[in-house]
Order: structure tokens, then sequence, then C-alpha cells
């Protein structure tokens, strides 16, 4: 028998895509499917394979409930990640977070039932290996060059800002180098959003635009010369697919919370 995964957001870009790689990986079963247009059809056919006997189900809870499983990873709606992740985590399994827009204090809510439960949970604002080193390049620049700023760009329709990728970015590198604006906020002169979101301390500017995918830039600044890191997701699921993969895989042996697929692969950042 192979690791059991229920996927939530089975139906959608990036969960249709790792419901198709869970059934296709011999030592990965799917053994549950949420979504909610598609509740009651079969989810090989909802994904454009073929039946496979296992039906869609409206909710995380009826899921789990309905079949033993090793490992929850949710990709659905900001608005509904939190409740889900809680609810795998108190019917005892483990989780994978894809879905974007949660905060710092989400993830310490979900930190303190994960240690509560004595399960293990990833979630990473991005899983693919590429934007996993943009992290990590970025965190070791940030010891050296403290100064920096975030573009958060991604297509017009998604309706959270900033990304799970700027966010996370954001949010480690505040802790690496407390940002310290040349002219303080409240001291702008105009508009105070001209100068982006503050998150942990970092400036964030979003970017949405038709022609965008998904792309996160880090412009790091000193006296006479800067540095920028950037990553840009083309256009298919493939590469979160494969750290969601790898993270389903190790996340059932660990206990408590671990973000960023590159804690995962490097361990955690010094
Ligand atoms: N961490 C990463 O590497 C990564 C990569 C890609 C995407 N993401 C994030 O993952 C999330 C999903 O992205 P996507 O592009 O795959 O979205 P999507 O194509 O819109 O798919 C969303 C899926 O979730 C389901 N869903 C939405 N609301 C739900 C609810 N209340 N209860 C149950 N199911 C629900 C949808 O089906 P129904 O509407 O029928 O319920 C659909 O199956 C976003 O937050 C995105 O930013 C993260």
């Amino acid at each position: 028998m192979g690791l059991r995964v229920c996927v939530g957001g089975v139906t959608g870009w990036t969960g249709s895509a790792l419901a198709k790689a869970v059934i296709d990986e011999p030592d990965l079963e799917l053994s549950g499917a949420v979504a909610r247009k598609a509740e009651g059809q079969d989810v090989g056919q909802a994904i454009g394979r073929e039946a496979n006997g296992l039906a869609v189900v409206a909710s995380v809870e009826a899921a789990l409930k309905a079949s033993p499983t090793d490992v929850y990873i949710d990709y659905t709606h900001p608005g509904v990640v939190k409740d889900n992740v809680l609810t795998a985590l108190k019917l005892g399994v483990p989780a994978i977070v894809g879905t974007s827009g949660l905060t710092a204090s989400d993830y310490a809510e979900i930190a303190k039932v994960a240690d509560h439960q004595g399960l293990g949970v990833v979630a990473s604002g991005n899983f693919s290996l590429t934007a996993a080193l943009l992290q990590r390049f970025a965190l070791m620049a940030a010891q050296h060059v403290p100064d920096f700023e975030i573009i958060d760009y991604a297509k017009h329709t998604k309706p959270d800002v900033p990304s799970g990728t700027a966010n996370e970015l954001a949010e480690r590198l505040g802790k690496v180098a407390p940002n310290k604006p040349g002219v303080p906020i409240d001291k702008i002169i105009g508009p105070k959003e001209a100068r982006g979101a503050d998150v942990s301390g970092g400036r964030v500017h979003s970017v949405r635009l038709p022609g965008f995918i998904l792309s996160a830039e880090v412009i790091f600044g000193l006296y006479g010369e800067r540095l920028s890191i950037r990553h840009d997701a083309g256009s298919s699921a493939d590469p979160y697919v494969g750290g969601t993969l790898l993270a389903a895989r190790r996340v059932v042996t660990m206990k408590g919370l671990v973000r960023g697929l590159d804690n995962l692969l490097f361990g955690p950042f010094e």
C-alpha cells in the first residue's frame, strides 16, 4: 500500500496536476479528493483521467472521515485553507499547505495545533525547486545586504496580495534584516501606498497584470551597487507538484510546522 494522499482543491489548476501525479506515482495512492462543484463525480473523470472509483467530496472533514489518509494536501482558496488544515490535524492527519494567503499569526495557530497533535505540517509559499533556491539565496544575501524591497508579480485575477511566495520571503527576510526605510513611512510626502505594504518590516509591491504568471524579485541595495534575485514561474503546475510530493513523503515522519521548501531541502537557515 502506498502513502495515502487526500488532495483539497482537486479540480483546480494545481490540485488536478497533483492528483494526476499521485495516481501515477507507484508509492502514492489517491485516498481523498475535495472540491465543491464536482461533488459526487468520479475523481478520475473530474480531472480528465479514467474513472477510478473515488468520488469527489465537498469538505475536508468528509474526505478524511470517509477513507484512511496519511497526508492531506491543500490547494484550495485563501479563505478556507486554515480551517482545512486545522481540520486535518484535529483528525490526526499531517498536512501540506500549498494555498497562499495565511498570515504569520495563522501559522502560529497551525504550529500550536501541530505540536499538540504531534503531527507534521509543511507550508511553502512556493513549492518549486527554483523558488526555494530564490528564498535561500535571498536569505544569504540579506545577512550581508540588509536593505531590500520585494516586487510580487502575478496575473490580474489573483485575489490575494502579496503572493504566498512574496509574503513568505518578506517574513523570513524581516527576521534576518529588519528593514529601515531611508524616509520613515509616516514622513513620506505623497500617498503612502506608493511605498508598498509593510510585511514584517519589509516593503512589498504587488503588481497584478495580464501577461504575468507568478514572479518574485528581491532588490538589495548598497551604496553604489544593487543585487536583484528573481524567480519566474512558467505556465505549468509541474514545478509545484514535484516539491509538494517531496514534502508529502517527508511530512509523515515529522512533528511540528516547517515553513519554506528550502528548509526541508537544506535544513533550517541559521
Ligand atoms: N505554494 C505553491 O507552490 C503554490 C502553487 C500554485 C498555487 N498556489 C496557491 O494554491 C491556491 C490554489 O491555486 P490554484 O491556481 O490551483 O486554484 P484554482 O485553480 O482556483 O483551484 C482551486 C481548487 O480549490 C477548490 N475550492 C475552492 N474553494 C473551495 C472550498 N471552499 N472548499 C473546497 N474546495 C474549494 C476549487 O473547486 P470548487 O471551486 O469547485 O470548490 C478548485 O478545485 C492559491 O492560493 C494559489 O496561490 C500555491
